[in-house]
């Protein structure tokens, strides 16, 4: 009843439209564009879905509990972000591909500020488990140049899959950690370790909600990299490893066909002595493309 609107009396029928009416006076525009969408879809889903009191209340509990579960080191609500695809959306609406430029990805929960500074071909496995990785490759713009310069801040999993944070006093810190710089032809490369699949932190509300869905909370193995460079946007991306059994079914559907690096496995001693590495190992080769800022 239209009456009842001017009033601003709920009804069912408009109910979208009286709490629209509640906020006329904002005069934040931003705000008020981004209520008006958040308050029509949730209103459509709760009329679509019919939801009873108690199933409410559920997801009432749900939230809380991912709250409640969140703190300085864990983000429940970012975890529940990625299983449900927001996080990947949101990355692709910020940073739609042009031209040959890589592509980005999610950047998970394990990122720190400040590792440490370290020079090509320094080795990043302080704990030595798993089997040896050489990672080398180019940094390059859309245009072509090489880049010399750029900061590659990478970060990884053990081989028992866990990150150092997640096993601090277990792992040294730092563990899988550096910022490297490109060279003069913008070449950079590390030692590392071969990362292997690992579960996203699943004792929480969101590895509940996964296990009711049916969904494994397993992410491929992938190394993890932010790469900046002055006068070029900074990407967040990752370089997979292809055969990986959960690469079409990333827990968090971070994976990209062009992010599918090429991990080869050598057994050649000469090889690994220019590496300095053990023989046999994996070597994998990837170049990064960076777009410059716009103006
Ligand atoms: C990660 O790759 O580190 C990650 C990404 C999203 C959620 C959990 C972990
Ligand atoms: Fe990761």
């Amino acid at each position: 009843m239209s009456g009842d609107k001017e009033k601003g009396y709920f009804t069912e029928a408009e109910s979208a439209e009286v709490v629209m009416g509640s906020i006329a006076a904002t005069t934040d525009e931003r705000l008020h564009q981004i209520m008006d969408a958040v308050i029509h879809h949730l209103h459509a889903a709760v009329k679509e879905i019919e939801p009873t009191q108690e199933e409410w209340f559920q997801a009432i509990q749900f939230l809380t509990k991912t709250g409640q579960m969140s703190d300085e080191w864990r983000q429940e609500f970012i975890l529940l972000s990625d299983i449900l695809g927001v996080s990947m959306l949101v990355d692709a609406i910020n940073n739609r591909k042009q031209g040959d430029a890589t592509e980005t990805t999610v950047l998970g929960p394990f990122h720190v500020e400040n590792a440490p500074e370290l020079e090509n071909g320094a080795d990043t496995s302080l704990d030595r488990k798993g089997e040896p990785l050489v990672v080398h490759g180019k940094v390059r713009s859309v245009e072509g140049a090489p880049i010399e310069g750029a900061s590659l801040d990478v970060w990884q999993c053990n081989d028992d899959g866990f990150y150092d944070v997640q096993q601090r006093g277990i792992q040294p810190e730092f563990n899988l950690r550096g910022m490297f710089h490109s060279q003069k032809d913008g070449s950079y490369w590390f030692r590392a370790a071969k990362p292997r699949p690992y579960p996203i932190p699943d004792d929480g509300p969101v590895g509940q909600l996964l296990e009711k869905l049916g969904r494994h909370p397993n992410r491929p193995a992938h190394l993890h990299y932010i790469i900046g460079a002055d006068g070029y946007e900074e990407i967040t991306t990752h370089i997979f490893v292809p055969d990986d059994e959960y690469i079409d079914s990333d827990a968090v559907f971070g994976v990209k066909e062009s992010l599918l690096a090429d991990f080869v496995k050598v057994d050649d001693p000469d090889r690994a002595e220019k590496f300095n590495v053990a023989n046999p190992f994996w070597e994998v080769e990837f170049d990064f493309v960076l777009v410059p800022t716009a103006g």
